[in-house]
């Protein structure tokens, strides 16, 4: 394994070699073997499905191997040449879950637990993906959590990125071999799983990843995906603090949810109520006008009209955030809502006409104290997402680091930038997934509005195919529309 990481340095060439060298002298590891399988039966709406489960470690040199490798089931009938719906073994497209959550190490998912914070007769969305012909393939990742036994940390950034594309590798490179279409991989997640199931889908082979792919013996094969779909994804970090207080300025009452392990390492989670402190307050006030910039720099539009903020924030992106909500109410009306106590929307005669966008940031309310996510005593997840092997955590913003209130290093730009699909949408010699489905619901207040819909408008403008929307009332949450989902997967996957 020493050999092969210092080989990373060496000349490309010579790289090559060595790892051609050990691909001779070692037995395939990455080759997927289908005699080596369980079977199972699952229950969804009362219909039983019979599949063939495999586990595989997706790299040939883990660092992990309980994250770093890979739960995939086969619907039972494409071992007889048959088909379910419309998918046989060679059309069936992948459904890719990751079952990450803030940025925490992610065990593959298991189709046999019921879904998170769902009851057992709810069934996930690997059980629906398997009840509708897909061929699931979920990945474990690595996370910001995860500590050796000499107390160096290897799942800080960008390792769960990485890890999620040598998954991705390891279908492309069994294509052949395995049941399903690695041309037609769908990822999904939710909030840091919804991030890194954007970042998967914006960042397809692209060569920043190479040496880390090449250091845990990545199968040498395409990590590009087709679709993705991302329930609230916590994503874009370099700039969520100032998009948090675009919209939530000015919100200085709070409720917090406090994340803690009691004395059996059960996960409590216990909401704070509080007021910002004045300190809190004036930072606050400095990062809200640094989004302006930001959001000017990325020259978007929605249609020909170009969408900007002036030195106060307000301006027609702000309308157009406001026009999401307005749809969303809209259709939560026509389905048969009481929203005559919503006191931000202005309702006549059954159409929602008007949007205080200031009003409905306070009327859902604040959940994260300035900075939301860089913390200037480095105590958010975040800033041990972007840790190092022996420092836990780090600023990864300029106002952070330039504002810290403890002895702090800052991490560097290239790992930052390889934590953002902003970054990579339609770059050069980048295959960004051609078909999105982003969700994040109106009383989401993990991270701001304004996030995903940065997200959302540049893949549209770069010539992305699109599907966006804010569901009404919905909180930071994900799978809670499976149907719908599964519905526009079968629409996208038949382009
Ligand atoms: C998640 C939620 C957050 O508020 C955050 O900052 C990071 C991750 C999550 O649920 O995954």
């Amino acid at each position: 394994m020493k050999l092969f990481r210092a080989s990373v340095t060496l000349l490309a060439v010579s790289s090559a070699l060595l790892s051609s060298c050990t691909m001779m002298s070692k037995p395939d590891t990455l080759k997927f073997d289908p005699t080596k399988y369980t079977s199972g039966t699952t229950t969804v709406n009362g219909k039983t499905y019979k599949y063939r489960a495999y586990t595989v470690v997706y790299v040939a040199n883990p660092v992990d191997s309980k994250y770093q490798s890979m739960n995939i089931y086969v619907p039972e009938e494409y071992f007889a040449g048959g088909s379910v719906g419309s998918y046989n073994a060679q059309s069936a497209p992948i459904f890719l879950p990751n079952q990450v959550g803030g940025y925490m190490p992610g065990e593959p998912g298991d189709i046999t637990k019921p879904p998170m914070g769902g009851s057992a007769d709810t069934p996930n969305a690997m059980q629906v993906a398997l009840s509708r012909g897909y061929v699931v393939a979920s990945p474990g990742a690595r996370g910001r959590t995860n500590k050796d036994a000499s107390g160096q940390f290897y799942g800080k950034a960008p390792a769960a990125i990485v890890d999620l594309k040598a998954a991705v590798s390891y279908l492309h490179y069994n294509d052949a071999a395995m049941p399903g279409n690695a041309e037609r991989i769908v990822s999904n997640g939710t909030s840091a799983g919804g991030a890194l199931s954007a970042l998967l889908g914006a960042t397809g082979d692209n060569k920043d990843y190479a040496p880390y792919l090449k250091a845990l013996g990545a199968a040498p094969a395409s990590d590009a995906i087709y679709a993705v779909s991302a329930y609230c994804p916590i994503t874009n970090l370099d700039h969520a603090d100032a998009a948090y207080e675009w919209e939530f300025n000015g919100v200085n009452d709070y409720q917090k949810l406090q994340i803690t392990q009691d004395t059996s390492y059960q996960m409590q989670r216990t909401l704070v109520n509080g007021t910002l402190t004045t300190d809190q307050i004036a930072v606050s006030d400095a990062l809200k006008p640094q989004f302006t910039p930001y959001l000017n720099s990325l020259n978007l539009k929605n249609g020909d009209q170009a969408l900007t903020l002036d030195a106060q924030g307000n301006g027609t992106f702000k309308t157009y955030m406001a026009s999401w909500i307005q749809k969303s109410a809209q259709r939560a009306l026509d389905a048969g809502a009481d929203l005559s106590k919503v006191s931000y929307l202005t309702i006549q005669n059954g159409k929602v006409t008007g949007v205080d966008f200031d009003a409905y940031a306070k009327g859902i309310g604040r959940m994260k104290t300035p900075p939301a996510f860089d913390g200037l005593s480095l105590e958010n997840g975040e800033n041990t997402l972007f840790g190092t092997s022996s420092v836990d955590a780090r600023h990864f913003t300029a106002y952070g680091t330039q504002n810290s209130k403890v002895a702090a290093t800052t991490a560097d730009p290239q790992t930052v930038k390889l934590m953002n699909p902003m970054d990579y949408i339609s770059a050069p010699d980048t295959r960004t997934a051609p078909y999105w489905r982003i969700r994040v619901g109106t009383a989401d207040k993990d991270t701001s509005h304004a996030i995903s819909a940065v997200l959302a408008t540049k893949l549209t403008n770069t010539g992305h195919d699109v599907d966006y929307w804010l569901p009404w009332n919905v909180p930071h949450s994900g799978d809670y529309d499976l149907t719908e989902l599964f519905d526009w997967m079968d629409k996208v996957v038949a382009k």
